[in-house]
């Protein structure tokens, strides 16, 4: 089998900064709340003209410029998210065409939080059969556009943005190494968000307000997410035939700094080996990884041979997570 593997990386965030002071003037919260809770101080919030397409579309030339590849070598694109401009057409054929990657193949990938991570699986999978022979993952969301402002169990959490990678053969033993997908719909109603009005027919449950907004129980998917994000890695690292001791870096989602210390606990990790930005973006689902595998990379983090692992969980729900040589 062809070693497969991320050769660029990028990523755009908008400019607009909501702190958590800002946020005590619109909830009932406080900034010592939510950093202690959390540990997220600021999220970024895209301005009117910024969209999940176009925030993927800044995201992907980044990337491909980074892995110096043209768009006309790229061959498939995949966009994770959960707040696509449009039911159809995909967020992954729109970024097609503003990039003009005009021979690829172009699908959306609906995982929650954890679609980056099944996005770059999937991609390494077409890679290595000769499906494909570069492809473009990218996460990309504007949570912000369907949190209920009012609730602030969870508007207080999320921010916008995205991130991309590049997938292509890479020298042999480098690469994806093993990776864990799975996922638990019985636990679907803990974190969701409906797609037509019919699916709110109790708006108590929902808070229907008109527009689709994002439902959690988050101490349950707390539970879950401390318990799958350590089993995950642990199941991946199987795969590739290789221990906890021998990864250098580690790339969980972005989601509470208390789940990524209570993971670490549990793999017996210090925090040196894990790599956190929530404080500075919230938990922007998709885009989550991809940003941080960037903001590591830029700053020279993600040296050559060194072996990292995403884990990440989310909606359906999900969880997913992979090894890889850089
Ligand atoms: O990407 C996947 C998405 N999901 C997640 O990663 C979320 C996973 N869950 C979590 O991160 C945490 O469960 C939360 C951050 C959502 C909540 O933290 P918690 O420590 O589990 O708090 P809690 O829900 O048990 O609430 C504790 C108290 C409650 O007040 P009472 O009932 O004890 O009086 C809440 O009403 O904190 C209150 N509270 C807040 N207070 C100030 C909840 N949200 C806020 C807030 N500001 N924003």
């Amino acid at each position: 089998m062809k070693s497969v593997g991320i050769v660029g990386l990028g990523s755009y965030v908008p400019e607009r900064v909501l702190t958590n002071f800002d946020l005590e003037k619109l909830v009932d919260t406080s900034d010592e709340w939510i950093t202690t809770r959390t540990g997220i101080k600021e999220r970024r919030v895209a301005a009117a003209h910024e969209t999940t397409t176009t925030m993927a579309i800044e995201a992907a030339k980044m990337a491909l410029a980074d892995a110096n590849v043209p768009p006309s070598e790229v061959d498939l694109i995949i966009v994770a998210t959960v707040t696509p401009d449009y039911f159809f057409p995909s967020t992954a054929c729109q970024v097609q065409h503003a990039i003009g990657a005009s021979k690829a193949a172009a699908f959306d990938l609906l995982v929650g939080c954890t679609g980056f991570v099944y996005g770059v699986v999937t991609a390494c999978q077409f890679v290595q059969s000769g499906g494909a022979n570069c492809a473009l993952v990218i996460g990309s969301e504007t949570l912000t556009r369907i949190v209920d402002w009012s609730d602030r169990k969870t508007c207080v959490l999320f921010g916008d943005g995205a991130g991309a990678a590049v997938i292509a053969p890479v020298p042999e033993g480098r690469g994806l190494l093993g990776f864990d997908l799975g996922s638990d719909g019985s636990g679907g109603p803990l974190l969701k968000a409906g797609a037509l009005q019919s699916c709110y027919a109790n708006p108590l449950e929902s808070g229907f307000s008109g527009r689709p907004t994002l439902f959690m129980n988050g101490n349950e998917v707390f539970k879950f997410a401390v318990r799958v994000m350590a089993e995950s890695t642990l199941a991946a690292l199987q795969k590739s035939g290789l221990t906890i001791g021998d990864v250098d870096l580690i790339f969980p989602h972005q989601a509470n700094i208390r789940i990524i210390d209570a993971a670490a606990r549990r793999l017996g990790v210090s925090m040196d080996k894990i790599f956190v930005n929530v404080d500075k973006y919230g938990n922007t689902s998709a885009a989550s990884i991809p940003i941080a595998m960037d903001e590591a990379k830029r700053n020279g983090l993600l040296r050559e041979g060194s072996v990292v692992v995403a884990v990440s969980f989310g909606a359906g729900l999900s969880w997913a997570s992979f090894v890889m040589r850089m």
